[in-house]
């Protein structure tokens, strides 16, 4: 397999580690989040590798969603791996007081944001190609109180299934990812009180991540972390 990925909101957490995992690994990376001076840091943080390229990128805009792909496939000419990971939390409160502009921008992340750069960075995805979303145990079952989050993760593992039939003939391979509880600022948003270092670290779920795209794992599932 070639090494070229894509990895949405590889600043911080999950995203972070995978995009540390794949540049061990030999990869060459593009990856995005809404904070240049985020991807800035870390890239200074990770001295400077040649074979990581960043750019701002707010996935719920479609053009800079456009434009954040376009860059990548400058940098990346193809693309063998596309990684959808960034994603927002929301509030947790009951549906009927869950607020308006939250649920609109919680569904603009999670799934328009998947859609688009899904969209934008088919036609770069070369033919053995892996794409992994990154959903929640949030959206296998119901999870009150949870809101637009956990309907958004539905979304996400519909939109896996769909897309896994569709890429069939192309001989891409699509998979919906739940991490499980990893040690991230989301998930601190998420349990407040919870003892963080209770918590697997993230770089457990990228290592699991390289161990799903190289198994014979078939198109189309849905995988819980460490399941395989
Ligand atoms: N942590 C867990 O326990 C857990 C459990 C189940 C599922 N997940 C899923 O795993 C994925 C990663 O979660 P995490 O815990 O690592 O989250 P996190 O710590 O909050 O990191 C999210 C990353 O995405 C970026 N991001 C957020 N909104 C964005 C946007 N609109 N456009 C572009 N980038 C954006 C963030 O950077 P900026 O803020 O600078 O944009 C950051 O780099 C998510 O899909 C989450 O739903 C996590």
């Amino acid at each position: 397999m070639s090494k070229r990925a894509i990895v949405t909101g590889g600043s911080k957490g999950i995203g972070r580690a995978i995009v540390e995992r794949l540049l061990r690994d030999g990869w060459s990376v593009c990856t995005c989040s809404r904070s240049e001076e985020g991807l800035r840091l870390m890239w200074e943080e990770l001295e400077r590798p040649g074979n990581l390229f960043y750019r701002a990128c707010n996935v719920e805009d479609k053009r800079s969603a456009r434009e954040f792909v376009n860059f990548c496939v400058e940098k990346l000419g193809k693309i063998d791996l596309l990684v959808n990971n960034a994603a927002m939390l929301g509030e947790r409160k009951p549906i009927e007081d869950y607020t308006e502009e939250v649920w609109d921008e919680v569904i603009r992340v999670n799934i328009n944001g998947l859609f688009y750069i899904t969209k934008y960075a088919l036609p770069y995805v070369e033919r053995g190609g892996v794409i992994v979303n990154m959903s929640s145990g949030a959206g296998k079952r119901p999870a009150p109180y949870w809101g637009a989050y956990a309907v958004s993760k539905f979304g996400v593992e519909g939109f896996s299934m769909l897309l896994a039939e569709e890429l069939r003939r192309k001989d891409i391979r699509v998979y919906a990812l739940n991490p499980g509880a990893t040690r991230t600022r989301m998930r601190a948003q998420a349990y407040p009180q919870e003892d963080p270092t209770k918590l697997k670290p993230a770089y457990l779920v990228a290592d699991f991540l390289i161990k799903l795209i190289n198994s014979n794992t078939p198109s189309g599932s849905s995988v819980d972390y460490n399941s395989i």
